[in-house]
């Protein structure tokens, strides 16, 4: 029960494969309370309300872009829950020009600001309204969610690369304000492929993740595997950890050549 008396607010869960999803299944076992929030558009598409009964709460629509509906969510989440909030799960990527096939050197300037927007920015929008409406507790715990893609080229990842560097970044940046004013931790987790909406989204999804797979020593981490992981990182346990971005891969970011993939190659040419 490591989050024992904890409320928190978790974003992104779409359906059963959303990584928000498995998080607020196990953030429910730990003994949380939270509210899920999704965008308006997103709530008519999935399951979330199915989510909202199995842990005994209630959904707040909130497109993440737009200050008025975070406000609306914080003051919502804090009357539902009886008090301030202690975690925030950021689980936010969309881009228009992955969605629709355009590449990076074919980028149309209008989705970039959207993808910017809807997966980076968009922490930025959370965080600073619950800076300014006072509405988290000390010493608690945001999170967003990265991928490798923001270190290291992987080119069909396209402009979502981009959205996640400046994510991380964020955490960074903001990570030191919240700090030094309340002592609240700012993370990003960088998971592996996992295969979600947003993720099979990516054009050859099923390539990097079946390299991602062999490369790494553990193969990839799956979504619950991340779930338990933002359940440590909300919790005291990980007090004192904040403005990092946290590998749960396998070990795929630390490898340069695996064995196993030439393996494979040798293989492939007898
Ligand atoms: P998902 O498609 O289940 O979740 C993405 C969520 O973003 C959806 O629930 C969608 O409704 C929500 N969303 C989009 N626009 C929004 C807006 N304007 N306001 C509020 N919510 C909005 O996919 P997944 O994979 O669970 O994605 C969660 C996070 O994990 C994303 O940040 C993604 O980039 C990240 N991630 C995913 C990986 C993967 O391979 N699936 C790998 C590494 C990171």
């Amino acid at each position: 029960m490591l989050l024992e008396g904890k409320k928190g607010i978790i974003f992104g869960a779409l359906d059963e494969r959303s990584i928000a999803w498995r998080v607020a299944l196990k953030a429910k076992e730990a003994g949380a309370s939270f509210t899920l929030t999704n965008a308006p558009v997103a709530l008519r598409m999935g399951g979330i309300n199915e989510l909202a009964e199995i842990c005994n709460t209630s959904v707040i629509p909130a497109d993440a872009t737009k200050v008025e509906d975070l406000e609306n969510l914080f003051t919502q989440s804090m009357e539902q829950l009886g008090g301030k909030i202690d975690f925030v799960l950021h689980s936010i990527g969309m881009s228009p020009n992955v969605r629709k096939k355009r590449g990076y050197t074919d980028l149309k300037y209008e989705w970039l600001e959207k993808t910017l927007d809807v997966s980076a920015v968009s922490f930025h929008k959370v965080i600073q309204t619950a800076y300014k409406m006072e509405a988290i507790n000390d010493w608690g715990s945001v999170l967003g969610l990265s991928y490798i893609a923001a270190q290291k080229v992987f080119p069909d990842y396209g402009d979502m690369a981009d959205a996640k560097s400046l994510l991380e970044s964020i955490a960074r940046s903001f990570g030191y304000h919240y700090g030094v004013r309340n002592k609240v931790r700012i993370n990003t987790i960088s998971q592996s492929p996992t295969i979600t909406t947003a993720g099979s989204g990516v054009k050859g999804f099923d390539v990097f993740f079946d390299y991602a797979e062999k490369m790494s020593p553990l193969g990839n981490a799956d979504g619950d595997s991340c779930a338990d992981y933002c359940v440590f990182m909300f919790s005291d346990m990980s007090r004192m950890i904040t403005m990092q971005n946290l590998y749960n891969d396998g070990g795929f970011s630390s490898m340069g050549m695996n064995p196993a993939l030439v393996a494979d190659k040798l293989a492939e040419n007898t």
